[in-house]
């Protein structure tokens, strides 16, 4: 009994605290914006730091099996959830500020059609719109055996917002190399312990 209550307690705690770091990319980015120490073009940088924000919040979601496998410890599966919405936090905001502050409103059929990494990178929303729909605890239980398969779209989605931080790339893409080394991993890590039908979306086993 007292084991349990212990096990809640590390579990709430871990929550509180994921909760006020994954504010922190936002913390900073409004701070700068106050300080003026945010360069000389506002907008591109808000969007960017917010883009950058989704992308690595992406990958911390997908470190959290490899945790779970490694430590044992499921109350990793727990955290995953709101790590998962805080990546639809900044993919929204990071959508906002691109039309709010890059593009405006107007056209927003051509704005997202017209060049490749908006595509990409629009695609890879949409593919977390069912996902953030989904994760409420009343949706998993509606939707049932299906909500492991159709959450197995955040692979794609992963593979197309790097995809979309590579195709902006000006020159030097040390970066995306790097986050994409990331990725790889994470996702071989996948196929090692589950195989490959494991990346397979919307497929039941
Ligand atoms: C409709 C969807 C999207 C639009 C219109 C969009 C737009 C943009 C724009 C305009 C940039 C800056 C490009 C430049 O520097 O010239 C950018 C960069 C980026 N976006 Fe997106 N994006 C979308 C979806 C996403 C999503 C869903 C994610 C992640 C979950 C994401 C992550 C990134 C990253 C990591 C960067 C690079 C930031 C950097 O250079 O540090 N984007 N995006």
């Amino acid at each position: 009994m007292a084991a349990v209550k212990h096990q809640t307690m590390i579990l709430v705690v871990s929550k509180l605290l994921l909760f006020l770091a994954a504010l922190l990319p936002l913390g900073f980015i409004v701070t700068d914006v106050l300080a003026g120490r945010i360069g000389p073009d506002p907008g591109q940088a808000i969007t960017e730091r917010l883009g950058l924000a989704a992308f690595q919040f992406l990958l911390l979601t997908l470190v959290v099996t490899p945790l779970r496998q490694i430590t044992g410890w499921s109350g990793w599966l727990r955290l995953r959830r709101m790590l998962g919405l805080f990546v639809f936090f900044y993919a929204c905001l990071h959508i906002l500020a691109f039309l709010q502050l890059l593009v405006g409103w107007g056209d927003l059929w051509a704005t997202f059609t017209q060049r490749p990494y908006i595509i990409a990178g629009a695609s890879a929303f949409l593919l977390m719109v069912p996902l953030a729909a989904t994760s409420t605890k009343a949706m998993m239980k509606r939707v049932g055996r299906g909500w492991k398969p159709l959450h197995r779209l955040i692979y794609p989605a992963a593979v197309l917002v790097w995809v979309h931080f590579l195709w902006q790339a000006r020159s030097d893409i040390t970066e995306m190399v790097i986050y994409g080394s990331v990725l790889f991993v994470l996702l071989l890590l996948r196929v090692y312990w589950f195989g490959l039908t494991t990346l397979i979306p919307l497929r039941r086993r």
